[in-house]
C-alpha cells in the first residue's frame, strides 16, 4: 500500500557514503574515514548498534548522551505507534495542547520543581536560546557570564556562552555583553558579578567537554552569589539531566534549585526531537507578560504530537526503571575500573565526571616518555586520544567520543540501561588499548590523523 519502501532506500545506493559526502559534508566524512567511523549501522537495540554484518558494538557514544533509555525501547516504540495510529492533528499551533500539559505535569513532578513552568523547545541549543531571552526579559539586563570550556550548543546566542575558542572561531561577532569566568572558581565569579549587573550565570554541573564537575560547595556558593547580586542562575542540564549523574538533575548532588534549567537530549527517547526550559513561574509571567506578549517567544514545531509523547514515554521509562539509580551504581563501577586501568598502565592521567558521564584525560606527556610518538605539534594530545578511540572501534567494537581539542580525553556517555558485563567489557578495551598499543601502533594511526586539526565537535 506504501509507495515509500524503506529497504529500498536504504538499499538503492551502492556506496552512501560517497553521496553523503557529496551532498552534505565532504570533510566530516573523511573524519569519519580516518577514524574508523565509515560503517553503515543497521540496527540498534539496547545499549548496541548493529553493522551490516551483523557485528555488534557497544555504544559509548549514545547519540552524544541523548540515549539513555537504550535504542528502540520498546515502551517508546510502543508509545510512538499508538500516537502515529491516533490520528491525533499536530501543530494546531492555537490550542492549549492537552499532550503538552500532560507532558510538563510529569516533568515538573519527575524534577521536583513543583510551582515552576514549562517551555518546550526543539533541541538543547534552543533551550538555551530560551533561557537567554528569559533571563533578559526577567531582569531586564543585557549581560551574561559563562565558564571556560563550557558548552551550550552551537546557535549564536549558545555559541556566545562558549567556552572553546575552536568552535567560536570564524562566526562572530557574537552577543557583545558575555563574561567567561574559570569553572569552580568563586572568587572570579563573585568579582564578575559584582562588576556590573548580570541578567544570567550559565553552567553544567558536569562539563561535557572536560567531564570537569562542579563540586558541591561551589555551586551552593553559585547560588547564594547569584541571588544576592539578582542574577539568574541557569543550570544547563541538556546533558546532566534526566538521570545521566546519578541524581535525576545534575544540581541536585549540591541541593540547589536553580532559576531555569534547561533539558533535551535524555526527553527525546533518542528518538524524537525535543527539549524543555523550566523556570520559576515568576519568570516566565514577566516574559509572557500580556495576552499580546503571550506567544512573543515560539517556535512552529515545539508541543508536536511526537516529541510531546516521546517525552512521557521517556520520563515513564526513566521512572520505571530507576534510571538514576543505575547511573550511579554502574558508573561507580566503571569508575573503579578505571581508576584501576590508570593505576596499572601509568597512561591516564585522570578520570572525571560522575554516574555514567564519564571520561580519561590521557597522560600524553608520559605516554610519550615510554613510547615514541611522532611530533606533530600543537594538535598531538587530541590526535592520541583520537587514536585511541579509532582503536576502540576497530578492535574492541567500542564507539567512544574525544571531546577536547586542548586535551587527550576519551569520554564515555553509554545509555543507563547498559549492563555490568558491558561495564567490565568497556573497562577491559580501555586497558588493552592502552596496554598494547606499541609506539608502532599508535604511531601509524596518529600519522594517519594527521590530517585532523580539531576534535569532533558536539557530545
Ligand atoms: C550541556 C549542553 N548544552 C547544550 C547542548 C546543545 O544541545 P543540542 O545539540 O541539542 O543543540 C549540548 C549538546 O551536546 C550540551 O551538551
Amino acid at each position: 500500500m506504501s509507495d515509500i519502501d524503506l529497504g529500498s532506500i536504504l538499499g538503492s545506493c551502492t556506496n552512501p557514503g560517497d553521496r553523503y559526502a557529496r551532498l552534505l559534508n565532504p570533510r566530516f566524512y573523511k573524519l569519519l574515514r580516518a577514524l574508523g567511523f565509515d560503517r553503515t549501522f543497521v540496527r540498534g537495540e539496547g545499549p548496541w548498534l548493529f553493522d551490516e554484518a551483523g557485528d555488534r558494538y557497544l555504544d559509548a557514544i549514545a547519540g552524544y548522551a541523548a540515549i539513555t533509555i537504550g535504542r528502540n525501547h520498546p515502551v517508546l516504540i510502543d508509545a510512538l505507534h499508538q500516537a502515529l495510529d491516533s490520528g491525533l492533528p499536530s501543530l494546531v499551533q492555537f490550542e492549549a495542547n492537552p499532550l503538552a500539559g500532560a507532558l510538563a505535569e510529569r516533568l515538573l513532578e519527575t524534577t521536583g520543581r513543583g510551582g515552576d513552568r514549562v517551555y518546550f523547545t526543539n533541541s538543547g541549543t534552543e533551550g538555551v536560546e530560551a533561557a537567554i531571552k528569559f533571563a533578559r526579559a526577567s531582569t531586564g539586563r543585557s549581560r551574561l557570564i559563562h565558564c571556560t570550556r563550557g558548552f551550550h550548543g552551537l546557535t549564536l546566542g549558545a555559541l556566545s556562552l562558549n567556552g572553546n575558542p575552536g568552535l567560536r572561531e570564524g562566526f562572530g561577532p557574537l552577543l557583545a555583553d558575555v563574561r567567561e569566568i574559570p569553572f569552580g572558581d568563586r572568587e572570579a565569579l563573585a568579582a564578575a558579578l559584582a562588576e556590573e549587573p548580570t541578567a544570567a550565570f550559565i553552567i553544567e554541573s558536569v562539563q561535557g567537554k572536560t567531564l570537569a564537575v562542579a563540586e558541591n560547595e561551589w555551586l551552593q556558593e553559585v547560588e547564594r552569589l547569584c541571588r544576592e547580586h539578582g542574577t539568574l542562575l541557569i543550570a544547563d542540564e541538556v546533558q546532566t539531566g534526566l538521570g545521566r549523574t546519578g541524581a535525576i538533575l545534575g544540581t541536585d548532588h549540591a541541593g540547589i534549585r536553580p532559576d531555569i534549567v534547561v533539558l533535551s537530549k535524555a526527553l527525546s527517547g533518542g528518538m524524537v526531537p525535543v527539549g524543555a526550559v523550566i523556570a520559576r513561574d515568576s519568570i516566565l509571567e514577566d516574559v509572557f507578560a500580556s495576552m499580546a506578549r503571550s506567544h512573543v517567544h515560539s517556535s512552529t514545531f515545539k508541543e508536536n504530537v511526537l516529541a510531546m509523547v516521546a517525552g512521557i514515554a521517556s520520563l515513564s521509562i526513566l521512572r520505571e526503571e530507576r534510571l538514576e539509580q543505575r547511573a550511579e551504581e554502574l558508573g561507580a563501577l566503571l569508575r573503579t575500573r578505571l581508576e584501576t586501568v590508570a593505576a596499572e598502565t601509568g597512561c591516564i592521567r585522570a578520570v572525571r565526571g560522575r554516574g555514567l558521564m564519564l571520561g580519561i584525560e590521557l597522560d600524553v606527556e608520559r605516554m610519550a616518555g615510554s613510547i615514541k610518538l611522532p611530533v606533530i605539534g600543537r594538535h598531538r594530545s587530541t590526535l592520541v586520544a583520537q587514536a585511541v578511540v579509532r582503536h576502540l572501534l576497530i578492535e574492541h567494537r567500542i564507539l567512544a567520543l574525544s571531546t577536547s581539542a586542548e586535551s587527550a580525553t576519551i569520554k564515555f556517555t553509554p545509555a543507563l540501561v547498559i549492563e555490568h558485563e558491558q561495564i567490565e567489557q568497556l573497562a577491559a578495551a580501555v586497558h588493552q588499548t592502552l596496554e598494547r598499543l606499541d609506539g608502532t601502533t599508535l604511531g601509524a594511526d596518529i600519522h594517519g590523523l594527521a590530517g585532523l586539526t580539531r576534535g569532533i565537535i558536539g557530545g
